[in-house]
């Protein structure tokens, strides 16, 4: 690691949790901890919990957890160095400045390395574009489709050259190794052809994450060949799913809501005309990951998808979406042209301002769109189209506002009011689990394997949690349980240092514990350990009952399985005596 463990620990000890959450989430007091609705993903009824005693936090509805650390990397997408630097200077504490060689920094960790060999990429790009013999097509191509300079400044834009091995060399020139430009998805290594740039003879648009730091790049033909936009793969510093194209400028926007947009040219078209809040998604359809990444700072999104039969699809399937969490869309008419940048092109950024002004509310929309495969003059199809515009009323959980679609529907599309509230009602019952399909599938995956998650696990898990929150437990527990019982890898870890901080100590320090890894998927993991819960409030002498239950259950277990693999008869000897101690225990609080 970076910093030492002395230091983090000083910057964690000295950053309280519940202040420094509390600048993010309004905390509410309730009992020993604090609650509030969980700032990484959707929910009505708070469940994310801020424990002080703890210095750790936990949400029970999606898993989030860890400490002040693990917080600062999720909230702002810091790396783990970034998270201390930043709470360090919270805090006021002057980190020891360390002179890195440039071994040291490429050692770092591998995403500190991605980034870097794709900001020198992105470097090397605009250094190509706008300074050299060799970029002068690129150059016109944006400036005919209507590019500024400082638009090509703002968004480093670049070119990539017509040799297909020009990227590698200039990066081996900087020192860069084979396989993280290839784990960067930068070059690709082929035995015959040798060493070979993903992008040659483009225009290269850098990809940022949410903190401005290139992750990956989309490149364009300037003719007519294809693939027309090439995207870098995924690596581990690129999920699409989870990255929306300028939302780092876009966050800071005093524009309201977020704009979003089918493709990357069209949001550099738009904040060149000052609609500073458009991002993209990367060619895919919109994900309830990048809907998170939107409701951290706003709920209301316009969609200004192309104005073609895929565009009307996909941003009905986005409207669903953004319905199912609770934040409110809607649509930007942009015939008679294809998309924003050829709109704002022809009519210009006022007129654009007023198609903003008009856009239709998603379920308007999801109206309009329905109503043109109906002939409204034809009873049958008016009954048609009654139904199903019921059973997407039917998904609009508020009820005032669904009450308002009701009435305008009514009016707009001349349907009996009574009827149609009716019809609107009845598939409101019946269609509860439907309204879960527009929840994407790896969500639900997600979810699935959460709830999968093996009973042993989940025993140790609790007894983890209870070790850390009743350290009394570790006497009444002695010659009982030690870290020894825990199997489960990572489970075994965290055990070893709960019980090594009470024995030199008689006290545990959970919070710290997280920090056993840098990595923010473990320091979850880990929170996760030490903060599980019984799914419901518990009495005293319930709890007491559930930690018998599970310590019988984990040593059980453990001797059963020694005995499986022990042929030493004393030692068999032994076991048994030791079950049968186990069988009449009863530990009290
Ligand atoms: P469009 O073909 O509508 O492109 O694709 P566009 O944004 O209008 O681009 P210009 O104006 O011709 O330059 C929309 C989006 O779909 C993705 C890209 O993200 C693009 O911005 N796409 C399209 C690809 O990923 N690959 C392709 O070959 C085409
Ligand atoms: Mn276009």
């Amino acid at each position: 690691m970076y910093y030492s463990d002395e230091i983090i620990e000083e910057v964690r000890a000295r950053n309280d949790i519940v202040d420094v959450i509390g600048t993010y989430v309004g905390l509410r007091q309730r009992g020993s901890s604090y609650t509030a609705c969980c700032p990484f993903h959707h929910e009505k009824t708070p469940s994310f919990h801020v424990s002080r005693d703890k210095q750790m936090y936990h949400c029970f509805g999606c898993g989030a957890g860890g400490n002040v650390f693990t917080f600062i990397m999720e909230y702002e997408n810091y790396s783990f160095p970034e998270a201390v630097k930043y709470l360090a200077e919270r805090a006021g504490i002057q980190l020891p400045e360390r002179e890195m060689s440039e071994n040291e920094k490429r050692s770092e960790n591998k995403k500190v390395q991605l980034r870097e060999v794709n900001k020198s990429a992105a470097a090397y790009f605009h250094y190509l574009l706008t300074k050299s013999k060799r970029g002068a097509l690129a150059y016109k191509y944006f400036k005919e489709r209507g590019l500024t300079d400082e638009t090509i400044t703002k968004f480093a834009l670049g070119y990539s050259d017509i040799y297909s091995d020009d990227l590698y060399k200039y990066l081996k020139s900087k020192g860069y190794k084979d396989e993280l430009m290839k784990d960067a998805g930068l070059v690709e290594f082929d035995a015959k052809r040798g060493p070979h740039d993903r992008f040659w003879n483009r225009v290269m648009v850098p990809i940022t994450d949410i903190n401005g730091k290139v992750v990956a790049f989309g490149g364009r033909v300037m003719g007519d060949s294809k693939p027309k936009y090439l995207n870098t793969k995924e690596t581990d510093i690129f999920d699409k799913s989870h990255l929306l194209f300028a939302m780092n400028m876009a966050r800071r926007s005093k524009r309201r809501g977020i704009i979003l947009c089918e493709g990357y040219m069209d949001v550099i078209a738009m904040h060149q005309a000052g609609f500073d809040n458009a991002v993209a998604s990367l060619g895919t359809a919109f994900t309830v990951g990048q809907a998170n990444i939107i409701k951290r700072y706003t709920n209301e999104v316009y969609l200004a998808y192309d104005s073609d039969d895929a565009g009307v699809r996909a941003a009905i399937k986005a409207i669903g979406i953004l319905r199912e969490m609770d934040m409110t869309s809607r649509v930007i008419n942009m015939k008679p042209y294809k998309d924003p940048d050829e709109f704002i092109k022809n009519l210009g950024r006022d007129e654009y301002e007023k198609r903003i002004n008009e856009a239709l509310s998603g379920p308007m929309f999801e109206m309009a769109v329905l109503s043109e495969s109906y002939n409204m003059n034809d009873p049958e199809e008016k009954t048609e189209f009654m139904r199903e515009a019921a059973k997407k009323l039917a998904a609009i959980e508020d009820k005032v506002s669904r009450s308002n679609y009701i009435e305008t529907v009514s009016n707009k599309y001349f349907l009996d009011r009574d009827n149609f509230k009716s019809m609107v009602t009845s598939y409101g019952i019946a269609g509860m689990a439907e309204r879960r399909n527009y929840i994407e599938e790896d969500e639900k995956r997600r979810e699935y394997n959460r709830k999968k998650e093996d009973g042993r696990k989940e025993e140790e898990k609790l007894l983890l949690t209870w070790l850390a929150n009743k350290p009394v437990l570790f006497d009444k527990l002695e010659g009982i349980i030690s870290e020894k019982d825990f199997t489960e890898g990572d489970y075994e870890a965290v055990a070893k240092k709960l019980f090594q901080q009470y024995r030199e100590t008689k006290k545990v320090n959970p919070a710290s514990i997280v920090n056993m890894s840098d990595d923010l998927e473990k320091q979850r993991l880990v929170a996760e350990m030490l903060q599980t819960e019984l799914q419901f409030e518990t009495t005293d002498e319930e709890t007491e009952q559930a930690i018998n239950d599970v310590v019988k259950k984990i040593k059980l277990e453990n001797i059963k399985r020694e005995m499986a693999e022990n042929k030493d008869i004393n030692r068999f000897q032994e076991l048994i005596n030791m079950k049968n101690q186990i069988l009449k225990m009863h530990i009290s609080l």
